[in-house]
């Protein structure tokens, strides 16, 4: 495939520059890739100014919220690389969404090349930090300008970047255990990376910093009785010193960072358990001391330990370590290979030339 470039976006590209404060997700690379579908097909690949895009008040997408989305990462600590981590799983996965909320299939050509070319112009603002990354948003929108219930016959793939710090700016987080509202069901959108699932989390999202927590567990939508994920990234607990995680269902996100984890752990021999996760026995052995770890993670999290978990009455319990030894050791690990300072698995990263303009 050949890469259109608008002569504007070079433009942009030589006007910007990092402010110093980037925070997470607000400073925005000056260019984005744009690709139509009508017709029944996917067109050109253009790298744009980033900007405003207009739409139409009837699109689908601001109605029916057709749409789907990911979030992936390119590294570039200390200068090398940029180094992105395994983004044709990202392409999986979008395609895996893009199936279930009726979205023709984006060809993978497409995806991999409007990523790796947003993180070849993007690579200057790359922050250097450990930590820090450049953050990569692939989003399909349904853009048919029709009030009709019935999935859109025409859609933008957009690529966004945004230079950014880590996700989460305090070290560990407080997180209420949702024992009443559902974020997904049996046959619903759960294993989708869809807008929809995560407009359902934002009530409780507020009612969670209301209480003085940071985040949400959810628990199954049929019996509010096993853990499923947090808002936006899995979790994981160590029990006996064996690492648990949920196991995959219809309604949990399969996350990239969960499965990348998976894999650290059986090469660090850490033992490891993919079940079903009661959240009443799981408190139990908070209390008794058998659960001293917990941790959510994600492409944004990295791994952010659980400090504590907690009811909307105030009843809280507490993990023993801030950070427990097993989550440091997978942290250390995994970032170390995102930022090519250890060897991976085979694939996991892709080095890209800068690119010139
Ligand atoms: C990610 O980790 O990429 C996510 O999707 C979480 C997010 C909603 C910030």
């Amino acid at each position: 495939m050949s890469l259109k470039i608008h002569p504007d976006a070079i433009t942009a590209l030589k006007d910007f520059s990092l402010p110093e404060q980037i925070g997470f997700g607000s400073t925005i690379s000056p260019v984005m890739m744009n690709c139509e579908y009508k017709d029944g097909k996917w067109g050109e690949l253009e790298m744009v100014p980033y900007g405003p895009i207009t739409l139409s008040p009837t699109c689908k997408v601001l109605h029916y919220a057709q749409e789907i989305f990911e979030g992936l990462k390119a590294y570039r600590v200390m200068g090398k690389g940029p180094f992105l981590f395994r983004h044709l799983e990202n392409c999986k996965r979008f395609n895996h969404s893009a199936a279930r909320m009726a979205i023709p299939e984006l060809p993978e050509e497409i995806f991999m090349e409007a990523v790796e070319a947003i993180t070849a112009y993007s690579a200057d603002f790359i922050p250097r930090e450990s930590g820090s990354s450049l953050y990569i948003r692939p989003f399909i929108i349904a853009t048919e300008e029709n009030l009709g219930i019935k999935p859109s016959e025409k859609f933008s793939f957009m690529v966004i970047a945004s230079p950014s710090a880590s996700y989460f700016a305090s070290g560990s987080l407080k997180v209420l255990i949702e024992r009443n509202a559902a974020r997904a069901f049996t046959g619903g959108t759960g294993t989708a990376k869809t807008g929809g699932n995560y407009a359902a989390s934002l009530l409780t999202s507020v009612k969670a910093v209301e209480l003085g927590y940071m985040n949400t567990l959810w628990l199954d939508g049929e019996n509010r009785k096993y853990i499923e994920e947090m808002s936006g990234m899995n979790f994981f607990a160590v029990v006996n010193d064996v690492l648990v995680t949920p196991k995959l269902t219809d309604t949990i996100l399969a996350g990239i960072t969960r499965d990348s984890l998976i894999t650290l752990a059986k090469n660090l021999n850490i033992p490891l358990k993919e079940e079903t996760i009661n959240i009443d026995s799981l408190i139990e052995s908070i209390k008794i001391g058998e659960c001293t770890e917990a941790f959510a993670c994600g492409t944004a999290a990295i791994i952010t330990p659980v400090e504590l978990l907690g009811e909307e009455d105030g009843t809280t319990y507490e993990l023993k370590y801030p950070i427990g030894p097993i989550s440091k050791s997978l942290k250390e690990n995994l970032l170390a290979i995102q930022e090519g300072r250890m060897e991976g698995p085979m694939g996991w990263i892709k080095t890209i030339e800068p690119a010139t303009y």
